[in-house]
């Protein structure tokens, strides 16, 4: 029998999960907006508990300690040692966040325990996505709520869209991805989305969709801001491993093309590119 999420486990302890480590303040600069949306949907409230799912780095556990105060307390849970390592690092003392290296989706949760069910872009990565909810729901006391944001669908997002289009036929893709493979765009689809949170015993499901320019990339000057982007994009996004084993040449020219697609967008010392992701809530039923 495979181990539940063994290849997410494995990438997030490795590649993925050092990429994050290394480039922790970037990425949280340019995911801040996304998760402040996600905090403003779940309104937290001075005393109430968090469970904030692939807590990653933590940046959004401790904006949420912020808010729910002493008198609250936020559980932090990532599969990953080296960025609940990194999230420890930087929780401030007197912070009532807590970090645990876990897998959410089936992990000992106290049961009834969280008010609310958080997460900035960590809930996409589960094999089995409606049997996680479940299990989380489980943390929730009744009448709870839940509050993320994930990416909607690749189409709609130009950082990972312009480089596949670019990439086509200078390295074999492996296009078209299942959309619905544990992965950043797995809940693209809203209808998805909605089926696994009922399906999982959610109500009052809402999604709405939430757009934000992304800083991607930046330099002293708009040539190098241009690679600094390309650079990103092919060695941390989701496209990192279709170049990973490829010979000198093809490199050369896959960059080439990526960097033309990205040399249209707009920006000065910066490339911006739009973020297209979904705000999702629901509850819990009071039974
Ligand atoms: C895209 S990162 C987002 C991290 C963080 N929330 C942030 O916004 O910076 C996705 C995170 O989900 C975590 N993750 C993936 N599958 C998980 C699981 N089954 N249980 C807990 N965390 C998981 C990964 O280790 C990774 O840290």
């Amino acid at each position: 029998m495979t181990e539940q999420n063994a290849y997410q486990v494995a990438d997030w302890n490795g590649q993925s999960g050092e990429y994050w480590v290394a480039n922790q303040a970037r990425l949280d600069a340019m995911m801040a907006v996304f998760g402040q949306a996600a905090i403003e949907a779940a309104a937290p409230v001075t005393g109430e508990r968090v469970l904030d799912v692939g807590c990653g780095a933590g940046a959004s556990s401790l904006d949420l300690a912020a808010r729910v105060g002493a008198g609250g307390y936020v559980l932090g849970v990532d599969i990953s040692e080296p960025l609940i390592g990194r999230a420890r690092a930087l929780a401030p003392q007197d912070t009532p966040a807590l970090f645990r290296v876990a897998d959410a989706s089936g992990a000992e949760l106290p049961e009834g325990a969280f008010d609310i069910l958080f997460s900035r872009f960590g809930v996409m990565f589960f094999d089995d996505p409606t049997g996680a909810f479940a299990h989380m729901r489980r943390a929730l006391r009744p009448g709870g709520r839940v509050a993320f944001v994930c990416w909607r669908g690749a189409v709609e997002n130009d950082w990972v869209r312009l480089p596949m289009v670019a990439l086509k036929g200078i390295v074999p893709l492996t296009t078209p991805p299942d959309p619905e493979a544990p992965g950043p765009f797995s809940f693209g689809d809203r209808a998805r989305v909605t089926r696994i949170l009922t399906a999982a015993g959610f109500t009052d499901i809402a999604i709405a969709p939430f757009d934000a320019s992304i800083t991607f990339g930046e330099g002293e000057t708009r040539d190098a801001a241009i690679d600094d982007t390309v650079k990103r994009v092919l060695e941390g996004g989701p496209l990192s491993r279709a170049l990973a084993d490829q010979p000198d040449d093809i490199r050369a020219h896959a960059w080439a093309a990526v960097r033309a697609a990205f040399a249209g967008l707009p920006g000065e010392r910066s490339v911006m590119i739009n973020g297209a992701a979904w705000i999702v809530m629901a509850r819990n039923p009071r039974n």
